[in-house]
C-alpha cells in the first residue's frame, strides 16, 4: 500500500467530521498506530485540520465532501465525461497539463484536491490548501493563433462568475483582467499560460483557484481575501461547482473560438467592479493612475487620465490608496 494511498483511505474514513480511533484506523488499514500518526501528521501538513483528543482519536474540525469524478462526471454531457482527471495532491493543475506526453483534446480538465506548488499571476504562489477550494485547469487550443486570444482570461472570469451565479451565489464582479471579487475581496484567481509559434495554433492552459472554505489559520495569502462560505454562509459542494464551472467554461469557450470577444463585452460591462473608480495600475515598476472606463473590443483596459481615454494592454489594478 502506498504511502499516498493510505492517505487517501484514512481522509475517506475522517471525511465524516467524526472522531476515529487510531486503532481502529490502523486495523482497517493494516497499519501500525506509528504510522496512522505519521499520515495524520502528514495530511496536517497538507492544510488540513486534523485534532486529536486522548480516548476519542482524530476528528477533522469540519466535514469534508472529496472531489469525486464519477459525482462530476455525472452532471456534464458524456462526451465530456473522459475529459475529466480528478488528481489528489500533485504540484499544479497547470503544470500537470502542460507534463502530459499527448497533447489533450479541447476542453480536457484537470482538478486536484491540494497543490503543493500553485502558481499566481506574476510569478506569485497560490496558496493551496487541501479540500477548501477548486484547483482546475482547462486546455483548448485556438487554431488562430495569437491573434485569436485577445481578452481570453476576461472571458474565462465571466465564466467563473456566471457559474457562481447558477449556484446562486450573487455579488460576485470582476477586477480587470481577470480576478473574482466577492464583497470587496478576492474570491478567485485566473492563470493562463499559453504556448504556441508565431502563425500556428496557440495551446493555453486556464487555471482557475477559487477559495471556498479555506482554513482560518493564518495563511501567507498577500491581499484581501475571502471564501465562499466565509461571505455567502451557503453549503458548497465542490462536485457540483466543478462541473457547473466546467459546463460555464466550455460554453463560453465554444462562443469565443468562433466569434471572439465581442459577445461577452456588455457582459464584461456588467460585471466590471471598479468601473468608473480611481485605481492605480502597476505595469512593471511603473503606475499609471486614472478612472477605469471599461474595455476595448480586444479586451484592453480603457483609463481615463487627465480627461483623455488611454489604452493599456497589461498591468494589475491596485485598488490600494495611492
Ligand atoms: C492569480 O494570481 O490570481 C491566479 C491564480 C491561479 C491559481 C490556479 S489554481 C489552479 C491552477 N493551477 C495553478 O498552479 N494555478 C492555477
Amino acid at each position: 500500500m502506498s504511502f499516498n494511498f493510505s492517505r487517501t483511505l484514512i481522509l475517506q474514513r475522517l471525511a465524516d467530521g467524526q472522531f476515529h480511533s487510531g486503532e481502529v484506523l490502523g486495523q482497517e488499514l493494516g497499519l501500525s498506530r506509528a504510522a496512522v500518526s505519521k499520515h495524520i501528521k502528514g495530511l496536517c501538513e497538507l492544510g488540513l485540520d486534523i485534532f486529536r483528543v486522548t480516548g476519542k482519536g482524530y476528528r477533522l474540525a469540519k466535514s469534508l465532501t472529496l472531489l469525486e469524478h464519477r459525482k462530476i462526471a455525472q452532471l456534464l454531457p458524456q462526451v465530456m465525461q473522459s475529459q475529466i482527471n480528478v488528481q489528489n495532491v500533485i504540484d499544479s493543475t497547470n503544470q500537470f497539463i502542460r507534463d502530459m506526453n499527448v497533447k489533450p483534446s479541447n476542453g480536457y480538465v484537470c482538478l486536484a484536491e491540494a497543490q503543493t506548488a500553485g502558481r499566481g499571476r506574476r510569478g506569485r504562489t497560490w496558496v493551496s490548501p487541501y479540500g477548501s477550494s477548486i484547483y482546475m485547469s482547462m486546455f483548448w487550443s485556438f487554431a488562430g493563433g495569437y491573434q485569436a486570444i485577445n481578452g481570453l482570461s476576461l472571458v474565462i472570469g465571466i465564466a467563473v462568475v456566471k457559474a457562481l451565479q447558477t449556484l446562486s451565489v450573487k455579488g460576485a464582479m470582476l477586477k480587470w483582467p481577470n480576478d473574482v471579487y466577492l464583497q470587496d475581496k478576492k474570491l478567485a484567481g485566473i492563470l493562463v499560460e499559453v504556448e504556441g509559434q508565431m502563425g500556428a495554433a496557440c495551446d493555453c492552459i486556464l487555471g482557475v483557484g477559487l477559495n471556498i472554505d479555506l482554513p482560518k489559520k493564518a495563511l501567507n495569502i498577500d491581499q484581501p481575501w475571502t471564501d465562499l462560505v466565509q461571505a455567502t454562509g451557503l453549503t458548497i459542494d465542490r462536485n457540483v461547482l466543478a462541473a457547473t464551472l466546467i459546463d460555464e467554461l466550455t460554453k463560453a469557450l465554444t462562443i469565443f473560438e468562433t466569434q471572439g470577444l465581442r459577445p461577452f463585452i456588455s457582459q464584461w460591462a456588467e460585471l466590471d467592479y471598479f468601473y468608473d473608480k480611481p485605481v492605480k495600475l502597476m505595469i512593471g515598476n511603473q503606475c499609471v493612475y486614472g478612472k477605469v472606463k471599461g474595455i476595448d473590443n480586444d479586451g484592453a483596459l480603457l483609463l481615463e487620465k487627465d480627461g483623455k481615454i488611454e489604452t493599456f494592454h497589461g498591468g494589475e489594478i491596485s485598488v490600494r490608496p495611492a
